[in-house]
């Protein structure tokens, strides 16, 4: 028996499509979270038609409240989605015409499922922005409560994860609450540019129908509507900004990962990573395993993977509509489902973890991290060229380096035999403590520097 023809566009059609090409051009599978805003969207053309006289009031009142039972089926899981009606559009269209009846065929008056798709995706990533950027003040607000328990705690800071000079917690804690405001600010200007409604663009050319755009866009929280129906149909690129936005504030959740998967080792002991965050292994009763933060780095991949394809996608497609943008919206939701999962987790493990206080120091304290402060007090103490003072400290580094000790634990008599000015007062600067201390230049790591800083975000965050 030959399947019938499709009840939306089949009229030209003697026989409905092979399974095969059924399978391919469903989208419903993934499309169907899209139902509220396609909802929404209807709701909003439908008293738009009325408003214009384009269809009659009674009618309208019966597709919007119709939508609404629609919309309650969906939620309540009762609705019966259907593969042959291919998307959200059709399939919701369909079910209203069960519900009431002639109505239901007036709804896509001035409109095609082209302005339709493109308006509900809007709406679903002006959606993900917004929670974007909520997950991501809560993850600020985690890092500054660390960051204020330890504005004075001591660690080393790193280049090329090499012991370089020692830092604070406080002041290691807040470039991740600066990375992230960058990240909330690309959102919020992605979901700026993209607040702007392709609604009644139609199929691509507009219509002769006399629609009112503004009104449609008022009623969807849009600025305005899109000025180039073309444009309007074939646009994707406000999801791909924010594919791209969330992919580098993934690239920083898996930096600050990375640092939790190091720091919580047995050879760090900087971290303690909470209970609530931590597994662990079934053969190795010592095992705590950060695997929260090694999924959040790994998960990173699908995000970025996500940005990619639809670039890939997108790129060559003569304007405007081409069925393959169809492909654009499965990724884009596992991209921001993956985000939101890493944000929630990230934000989880930060509130809950606790600094190793003492270990941070004792770190510190190595990696002859105050040599730049012991040249520092040779220039201006001494009056010496920086290079010159380089040189010096290099050769008590290697004096240290062979007596098997740290800077500090040099002798006054020792550091003479390299330079004979040095004297006493040079022990200031060579403790940890001093070293951090002396670091007051804006955005400097001193104590001081880090509770303005913190001071600051707190009146920002809350
Ligand atoms: N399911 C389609 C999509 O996601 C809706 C638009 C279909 N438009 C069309 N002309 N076939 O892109």
């Amino acid at each position: 028996m030959t399947k019938s023809a499709n009840t939306m566009w089949g009229g030209r059609f003697a026989a409905g499509p092979d399974a095969i090409m059924e399978a391919i051009n469903a989208s419903i599978g993934y499309d169907r979270r899209l139902a509220p805003q396609d909802i929404a969207g209807s709701r909003a053309h439908a008293a738009m038609l009325a408003a214009t006289g384009i269809i009659t009031d009674n009618d309208a009142s019966a597709i919007r409240e119709g939508l609404l039972t629609v919309l309650s089926e969906i939620e309540t899981g009762v609705f019966p989605f259907s593969t042959a009606l291919e998307d959200i559009h059709m399939n919701v269209e369909a079910r209203l015409r069960d519900l009431i009846g002639e109505p239901a065929g007036r709804l896509h008056t001035a409109r095609s499922r082209n302005d339709q798709v493109a308006v509900d995706f809007r709406l679903w990533v002006r959606d993900q922005c917004d929670q974007a950027d909520e997950a991501l003040a809560a993850l600020q607000s985690a890092l500054l409560g660390q960051a204020e328990a330890g504005a004075d705690w001591v660690m080393p800071g790193f280049t090329h994860l090499q012991t370089a000079q020692p830092v604070t917690w406080g002041h290691h804690m807040l470039a991740y609450v600066e990375m992230f405001a960058r990240d909330r600010s690309r959102f919020a200007d992605a979901r700026r540019r993209m607040n702007t409604s392709p609604l009644g663009a139609a199929a691509l050319a507009g219509t002769s129908f006399p629609i009112d755009r503004q009104m449609t866009a008022d009623a969807l929280g849009f600025d305005r509507p899109m000025s180039n129906s073309l444009d309007a149909v074939a646009d994707r690129d406000f999801a791909l900004e924010f594919l791209a936005s969330a992919s580098i504030c993934a690239m920083h959740l898996s930096r600050l990962a990375e640092e939790l998967v190091i720091w919580s080792s047995a050879q760090f002991r900087f971290v303690k990573m909470s209970d609530k965050w931590s597994t662990g292994s079934s053969i190795m009763p010592q095992k705590r395993n950060p695997d929260a933060a090694e999924l959040i780095r790994a998960k990173i991949g699908r995000i970025f993977g996500a940005n990619v394809a639809l670039m890939t996608v997108m790129k060559g497609l003569p304007l405007t509509y081409s069925k393959d943008m169809q492909e654009d919206k499965e990724q884009t939701f596992d991209a921001a489902d993956n985000l939101m999962l890493a944000l929630a987790a990230m934000t989880g493990m930060a509130a809950d973890m606790t600094a190793e206080r003492e270990n941070l120091k004792a770190a510190a304290s190595g990696g002859f991290s105050t040599a730049t402060d012991l040249a520092d007090w040779l220039v201006r103490e001494l009056g010496l060229p920086f290079r010159e003072a380089h040189h010096v400290t290099g050769s008590l580094v290697a004096m240290a380096e062979g007596k098997n000790c740290d800077l500090p634990d040099l002798t006054l008599a020792d550091m003479q035999t390299v330079h004979g000015g040095i004297r006493a007062d040079v022990f200031d600067v060579l403790g940890v403590e001093n070293s951090v201390a002396s670091r007051t230049s804006f955005g400097g790591t001193a104590p001081s520097q880090v509770r303005a800083q913190v001071a600051h975000w707190k009146e920002v965050l809350k």
